[in-house]
């Protein structure tokens, strides 16, 4: 694997899960790490993992606010004087009024109905309880926060010169469209956005990728019933969750010199649980 000494990456959301991953095998390859997240303790805990953790920075930020976000490149540029890699990796699949319980406890009723042998009555369905609060909620996080630092990163590539690369944390659901209804549409609208950006900005030398998950064991997974976690882990052939190493895996290649003629492509990562 070529090295990444010399160079620094940001990763979003890396306080735990797939980001925190991320943060260990960027640093691991020879990164300085910038970790942001919703939590500095969360985000502070991830670099005290990594070794030197003085040569890396953790910072509180909300990736939906551009504000926060542009202050948060504030300070890495300041600390780092560039920036040659971003993860777009913070993402949550649920938010306030967003019909996400409605949803639950009528795939428990449905469920306990095919159980007892019955015809299911109980519809599963997320729309018609979701207020707009809801939707927009998770298109802030996953969409609209991922522009903002993509955008952050690339003034400051382009102001240096950089031949960076950004990788987006998409997710295997776009293709399935097994998952939270504003979650699914958010990360298929980060794929779109992963072909136009790379396109745009090929000409500086940027490369723009995604990653596409499928069940991996992080405390998001963990977050929704384990009725479902079991049926999405059946539905995969290699018969298990990924960890989250092994999507950071998947995160340092798109990283790297390695993949060096790679643009605007979806790296998927799920244990053959759906093919692009
Ligand atoms: N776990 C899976 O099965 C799976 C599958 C496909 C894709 N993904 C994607 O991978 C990414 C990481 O998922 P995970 O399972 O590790 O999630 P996780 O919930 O375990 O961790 C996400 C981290 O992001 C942070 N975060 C959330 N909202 C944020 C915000 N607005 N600003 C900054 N930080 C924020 C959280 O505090 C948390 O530390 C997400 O984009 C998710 O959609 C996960």
């Amino acid at each position: 694997m070529a090295s990444l000494t010399g160079k620094t990456a940001v990763v979003t959301g890396g306080g735990q899960g797939i980001g925190r991953a991320c943060a260990e095998a960027l640093a691991a390859a020879g990164a300085r790490v910038a970790v942001l997240d919703l939590s500095l303790d969360a985000a502070t805990a991830s670099i005290a993992r990594l070794a030197n953790p003085s040569t890396h920075l953790a910072l509180a930020c909300n990736v939906a606010d551009s504000q926060a976000v542009n202050a948060s490149f504030k300070a890495i540029d300041d600390a780092f004087g560039r920036v040659d890699i971003l993860v777009n990796n913070a993402g949550t699949g649920t938010g306030p009024n967003d019909g996400t319980a409605e949803m639950y406890e009528r795939m428990a009723q449905r469920n306990a109905q095919l159980a007892r042998g019955e015809t299911p009555t109980v519809h599963v369905e997320q729309a018609v309880f979701m207020e707009d609060e809801g939707w927009r909620s998770v298109l802030a996080v996953n969409l609209d926060g991922a522009f903002y630092c993509a955008r952050a990163a690339l003034r400051l590539m382009a102001r240096d010169g950089i031949a960076g690369s950004i990788i987006n944390m998409a997710s295997s659901a776009v293709q399935t469209g097994e998952g939270p209804l504003h979650y699914v549409t958010s990360k298929a609208a980060l794929i779109g956005m992963t072909r136009a950006l790379a396109r745009e900005v090929a000409s500086r030398g940027i490369r723009v990728n995604a990653v596409a998950p499928g069940p991996t064991d992080t405390p998001l997974m963990r977050s929704i019933p384990d009725e479902w976690i079991t049926s999405l882990a059946k539905a995969v052939p290699l018969g298990r969750l990924a960890r989250p190493e092994e999507i950071a895996a998947s995160v340092l290649y798109l990283a790297s010199a390695d993949s060096s003629f790679i643009t605007g492509s979806v790296l998927v990562n799920n244990g053959g649980a759906c093919f692009f």
